[in-house]
């Protein structure tokens, strides 16, 4: 394993996140952890936004509900910068059913779901640029 990288990933904070008022709880932690936030804005994804964001998942059991539940309402998404960014967000929102989750991280503190589960975060760095890429247009990234 090399040294660690300087990254950059992308952060969504759901609409379940949003509708209970955690936007800005999620914004200091991850202020608070370091990172640089290069790009922030709250939108709602268009039906052919949130198919490219979840692209992977077609075909899946839980895709419809995955679609329409992030259409649904708005979200917050966010470009973060930091050593090793991609992993240690990844850290930092816990495993992906809130059940699940570890206590002291984000789905773990706010999340009984596996659909609502307050936050989603790219799990690669050639995923984040893609998902960055579905998310924001060029001139609204430093
Ligand atoms: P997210 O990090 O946004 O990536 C894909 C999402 O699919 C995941 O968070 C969950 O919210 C959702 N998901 C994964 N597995 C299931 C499942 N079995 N049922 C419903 N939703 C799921």
């Amino acid at each position: 394993m090399g040294a660690y990288m300087v990254e950059r990933t992308i952060v969504i904070i759901k609409p379940d996140g949003v509708k209970r008022g955690l936007i800005g709880e999620i914004i200091s932690r991850f202020e608070r952890k370091g990172f640089k936030i290069k790009a922030l804005k709250m939108t709602k994804l268009s039906l052919e936004q949130a198919e490219k964001l979840y692209d992977i998942h077609k075909g899946k059991h839980f895709y419809d509900e995955l679609v329409n539940y992030i259409t649904s309402g708005p979200v917050v998404a966010m470009i973060l910068e930091g050593s090793d960014a991609v992993n240690v967000v990844r850290l930092m929102i816990g495993a992906t059913d809130g059940r699940k989750a570890a206590p002291g991280t984000i789905r773990g503190d706010y999340s009984l779901s596996i659909s609502e589960n307050v936050i989603h975060a790219a799990d690669s760095p050639e995923r984040a640029e893609y998902e960055i890429s579905v998310l924001f247009r060029p001139e609204e990234l430093l």
